[in-house]
């Protein structure tokens, strides 16, 4: 078994697949103003099993679009909504976020945890403005600075794993100058990142290797969500999701 299959094992259980809660995303809901009655047509993009998907579906009256590259992730997804009783208002699409299938101007809102990373946020942003009618939302979140200065050893860790990571601020401007108007942001709290996922996740370390007859390969996915995980709790005061919500202009 090679290890994007393994990865896809030890995640399709979670939740979620990211930092993030129920409880951010109705936030984030609420900071977009989002009017509760009407009836939208929302995208979310790199939904992973579906935890925001599922949750805008109950709160909406919406019908949504989830999108994710793994078919196994769509599948799990599939049997949630079926048991909250809201499949009949989600469909899924095994699609790249680089590549797809909407019209333009089609979308009243674009959703999106912890996935546009996956192609850039900058060209994530800029790439998927199309999609959204005139003064359509997006609300992404993505990996951010919250202090103007951070330790070493975690710049240099993000600086090789994601370049684009960078302050509030930073990001607010690439939105300005991609034809988006700011409406706000947020940090996902400490609780986000270990209560709804880091946690989770060491819980099910123990099966996954059991299940995989504790091979090296396993073993070695395994210590490097570990090593992750400790470099979160050693520097979670520098670095968040920021989750951002805004507006297409023009
Ligand atoms: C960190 S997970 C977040 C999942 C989910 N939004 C959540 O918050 O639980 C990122 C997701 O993006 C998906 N993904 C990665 N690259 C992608 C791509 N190029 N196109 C579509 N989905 C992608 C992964 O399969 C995964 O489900």
């Amino acid at each position: 078994m090679d290890d994007f299959q393994l990865l896809i094992d030890l995640h399709k259980h979670g939740h979620r697949q990211g930092p993030g809660g129920d409880r951010e995303t109705e936030q984030a809901l609420n900071l977009a103003m989002v009017d509760r009655t009407a009836p939208l047509k929302i995208a979310d993009i790199g939904c992973g099993t579906g935890a925001s998907t599922i949750l805008l579906a109950r709160l909406l009256k919406a019908r949504i679009t989830a999108v994710d590259f793994l078919q196994e992730f769509l599948d799990v997804l599939e049997v949630r909504a079926e048991h909250a009783g809201v499949a009949d208002r989600i469909s899924t699409c095994a699609r790249s976020m680089d590549n797809l299938p909407f019209g333009d101007g089609e979308l009243d809102i674009i959703w999106s945890e912890g996935a546009i990373y996956n192609i850039g946020f900058a060209k994530g942003v800029a790439d998927w403005r199309r999609y959204l009618k005139k003064g359509g939302l997006l609300v992404a979140s993505e990996i951010t600075w919250i202090t103007n200065s951070r330790p070493l050893e975690l710049q240099r860790h993000w600086d090789s794993e994601y370049p684009e990571i960078d302050l509030a601020s930073a990001k607010i401007r690439v939105l300005e100058r991609s034809g988006y108007g700011p409406v706000g942001y947020f940090v996902l709290p400490e609780r986000c990142w270990l209560d709804h996922y880091y946690r989770p996740l060491q819980e099910r370390f123990a099966d996954f290797l059991k299940l995989h007859g504790n091979s090296n390969s396993a073993r070695a996915i395994v210590a490097a969500e570990q090593r992750e995980i400790e470099l979160y709790e050693r520097h979670k005061d520098y670095v968040s999701y920021g989750v951002y919500v805004a507006r297409r202009l023009g």
